[in-house]
């Protein structure tokens, strides 16, 4: 008899964007001359960059001749793109990150789901709340959390982010060995520091842990003091996988291209308490599992780190910290308080009310879809996210429309 995961039953209802994807469809059913202004979901509206279509141009040249052609191209990416990589995002900033190391795929959400197949199966989680859902629902989908009650999954150790803290969680109470992180984070914006990324290194390497560090939202790093990497910080390599990707950085949402970092010196522990590396483990289910990004879209994402790519790239992410900035003002003059869009695209926004009821609320009133803090976690149900990944000329409309309707 053919059995189903037992696990899937003990998640909550739909995927979080899925969830407000459908709310908003009903709405713009009922009210179809509503004009809906999408500050939901992370994604972006901007073309990509000219640098990145000149050189998918000339990849897709390079596919209509015999000469030039490429079939399968090496699982783990192309070289020419992953020496880009480590030169650029890690050498130029002093963070010892060779090309092999490195790994291309499809999405930073794949990869960070996908890299728990490499643990055991009985673990101690620690997962900051709120957190980008991704995180959670995976590690229950493998069996690794118990039932969900009161709004948190049992087994799991949840690592408040709230005011109090500048939604950078302490350190767990009792040791935990896997470690989620993220920085720029998703949902509040916030940003770690260096010594708060260097106490979790540390505690890691105390503990044996191991940290996921998601760092999709570095490109809107502007202050020079903060790292980019978590790889900025010194042992770093010895406990920390980092998730990198295109999407925000440079418009490749729809595009897809991504890497994760598994450095050479990384280990986790076999019952017998023999240390084993990862990189060979994380190469083989990738090998075995995934076929490669295709080679036009390799070389677009070759492009970002060209001179005149990266000056785009800049442009970019300086474009939507200008909607961001728009937004930060805009709710500081309506009397409210938030964290994020200043070295992120996030504004966390404290509404001092249920989540959803206040999400509905500028759904029918503004027709500006946002995203409930309580669809990231228990610590997120008395805020919003807002997102500055739209035009200008949305983002000013929305603005206008918040003005008349949101007065805190
Ligand atoms: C978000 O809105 O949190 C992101 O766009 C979701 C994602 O990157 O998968």
């Amino acid at each position: 008899m053919i059995r189903v995961n037992e696990n899937y039953a003990k998640l909550q209802s739909s995927y979080l964007f899925s969830e407000i994807s459908k709310r908003v469809q009903a709405y713009q059913s009922a009210n179809p001359d509503k004009r809906m202004i999408r500050l939901g979901i992370g994604d972006v509206t901007e073309p990509l960059p000219p640098a990145c279509i000149e050189a998918l141009h000339k990849a897709v040249d390079d596919m209509a001749a015999r000469s030039s052609f490429r079939g399968y191209g090496p699982e783990q990416g192309y070289d020419f793109l992953r020496s880009a990589i480590a030169l650029n995002d890690y050498k130029a900033r002093g963070a010892e990150i060779d090309a092999d190391e490195i790994f291309v795929s499809d999405g930073s959400k794949c990869d960070t789901a996908n890299i728990q197949e490499l643990f055991a199966d009985k673990l101690t989680i620690a997962i900051p709340d709120p957190v980008y859902p991704v995180y959670v629902d995976t590690n229950v989908m493998a069996g690794r959390a118990g039932r969900h009650v009161q709004g948190r999954y049992k087994g799991l150790v949840y690592l408040d982010s709230t005011e109090a803290n500048g939604f950078v969680p302490d350190l767990p109470e009792s040791p935990v060995d896997l470690i989620y992180l993220c920085f720029p984070n998703n949902p509040t914006g916030a940003t770690a520091t260096r010594a708060q990324l260097a106490a979790w290194v540390a505690y890691a390497k105390a503990n044996r842990a191991l940290i996921l560090f998601d760092a999709a939202y570095e490109a809107f790093i502007r202050d020079p003091a903060l790292p980019r990497s978590i790889y900025e910080i010194e042992g770093a390599r010895d406990v920390a996988i980092e998730f990198r990707s295109f999407s925000k950085t440079a418009g490749f949402t729809g595009t897809r291209c991504a890497f994760t970092v598994v450095p050479k010196s990384l280990m986790a522990w076999n019952k017998k308490g023999e240390a084993v590396p990862l990189h060979p483990m994380w190469n083989r289910r990738h090998t075995t599992k995934f076929n490669g990004v295709s080679y036009p879209v390799q070389r677009a994402a070759e492009a970002v780190y060209s001179a005149a790519g990266k000056q785009q790239v800049k442009a970019l992410s300086d474009f939507y910290l200008g909607n961001a900035a728009l937004i930060r003002t805009t709710l500081a003059d309506l009397g409210y308080s938030m964290t994020g869009g200043e070295n992120s695209p996030y504004i966390w926004v404290n509404v001092s009310k249920d989540s959803w009821v206040f999400f509905d609320r500028l759904l029918k009133l503004a027709q500006v879809v946002t995203t409930p803090g309580a669809g990231f976690g228990r610590c997120g149900r008395g805020f919003i996210r807002i997102s500055a990944f739209n035009s200008r000329e949305n983002v000013e409309e929305a603005m206008l429309r918040l003005r008349k309707t949101m007065r805190a």
